[in-house]
């Protein structure tokens, strides 16, 4: 049988129950069509982090971003809500921001200088006073769906998705008492790594491989004790860690993936977020945020976790680049999943396959 993804023909992939569930088929890990098909019918309809609430703290704060092609702007009211806007004017297109900026009084288009409040509505448009039928008061920006939660940011730009609560729902009861806001942001780096997003997601989610790529993680955090459960936008692996010194303390490990592509990699007293993001069929960009509690050792604790998490995310990335070039060998038939230890890949894939509208 034959399906049709976006305009694409591509065997169809049926979401069948765990313990009968093979590998996704190979199209969506290579296919030059396949970006764009996600970027429609994943990435414009769900749920995008962008930034941290901090980071706009004050009105006329704003963050510019790009969501899947779609420029975006985020700003601060002078009320302390958050709304977001394409960053596209309603004249031709030009940009309101070119970057991230601070205490914006209004919003002034960068090509003929139209002139929106932080509300985005059109406030002043010069020398259209010709233009028959023309009143600005009529024009405002197209708005998006924003949230705030645990003092990240995050934006819609479809209308369909359930509201960020849904999505969310049952973290902050299970991470209980950690609170993400009060940690303070200490690094950031990002790798662009050749491999398809997709691959780099699935290695995240189980912990199938730990024993064979990550030999030295694998003596900090219990295998044996390593468990996973699912919800319907996110999975949630975990384990108890101990003996990792500095880096991770001791206590239990939160993974969280929230489809489609972000991670909150928590610990007592520290957080990672990881945001991955496709550059391309055979490649993708992981950002890696760092926030830590305030406490006495941080400053150690922040060297020896991020040396620690390089090595781990070097063991990752060079058996994903493995998978990657196995994928595009065209060699390959999608592989039977392990009930036990594959049911977070099997999750994401299901999502995925509802996505293309295979499921
Ligand atoms: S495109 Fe914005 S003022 Fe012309
Ligand atoms: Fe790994």
């Amino acid at each position: 049988m034959t399906v049709r993804a976006g305009g694409h023909a591509a065997s169809a992939d049926p979401a069948l129950p765990l313990t009968q569930a093979r590998a996704l088929v190979v199209e969506p890990y290579v296919h030059p069509d396949w970006a764009a098909i996600e970027q429609a019918r994943v990435f414009r309809q769900s749920w995008q982090l962008v930034g941290s609430a901090a980071e706009i703290a004050g009105p006329g704060d704003h963050l510019a971003r790009e969501i899947a092609g779609v420029p975006v702007l985020v700003v601060r009211q002078p009320n302390g809500s958050v709304q977001a806007f394409h960053n596209v004017c309603r004249h031709r297109a030009g940009p309101l921001a070119a970057c991230d900026g601070k205490g914006a009084r209004a919003l002034r288009c960068r090509y003929h200088g139209w002139l929106y409040g932080l509300d985005g509505r059109l406030k002043v448009a010069a020398e259209m006073d010709d233009a028959e039928g023309f009143t600005a008061a009529e024009l405002a920006l197209e708005p998006v769906r924003v949230g705030v939660w645990q003092g990240f940011v995050f934006v819609c730009l479809g209308a369909d998705a359930p509201p960020l609560e849904e999505i969310l729902d049952g973290i902050e009861a299970r991470m209980a008492p950690t609170q993400l806001a009060p940690m303070a942001h200490r690094r950031h780096w990002r790798d662009e790594i050749a491999c398809n997003w997709k691959v780099y997601i699935d290695n995240y989610l189980e912990g199938y491989h730990l024993p064979f790529v990550h030999p030295d993680l694998a003596r900090v955090v219990s295998y044996a004790e390593y468990n996973s459960t699912l919800a319907p936008w996110y999975s949630l692996q975990y384990a108890p860690v101990s003996g990792a010194g500095d880096a991770y303390g001791a206590g239990e490990a939160l993974y969280y993936f929230v489809y489609p592509n972000f991670m909150l990699n928590i610990m007592p007293g520290r957080l990672q977020v990881n945001v991955v993001t496709p550059l391309g069929p055979d490649r993708c960009a992981v950002d890696f945020d760092f926030y830590y509690l305030d406490q006495d050792d941080v400053q150690a604790r922040v060297e020896a976790d991020l040396t620690f998490t390089a090595q781990i995310q070097q063991e990752d990335v060079a058996i994903c680049l493995q998978v990657q070039k196995a994928l595009a060998s065209g060699v390959y038939r999608p592989g039977r999943l392990s009930p036990r230890r594959e049911a977070g890949v099997w999750h994401f894939q299901n999502l995925l396959r509802r996505a293309y509208g295979w499921a």
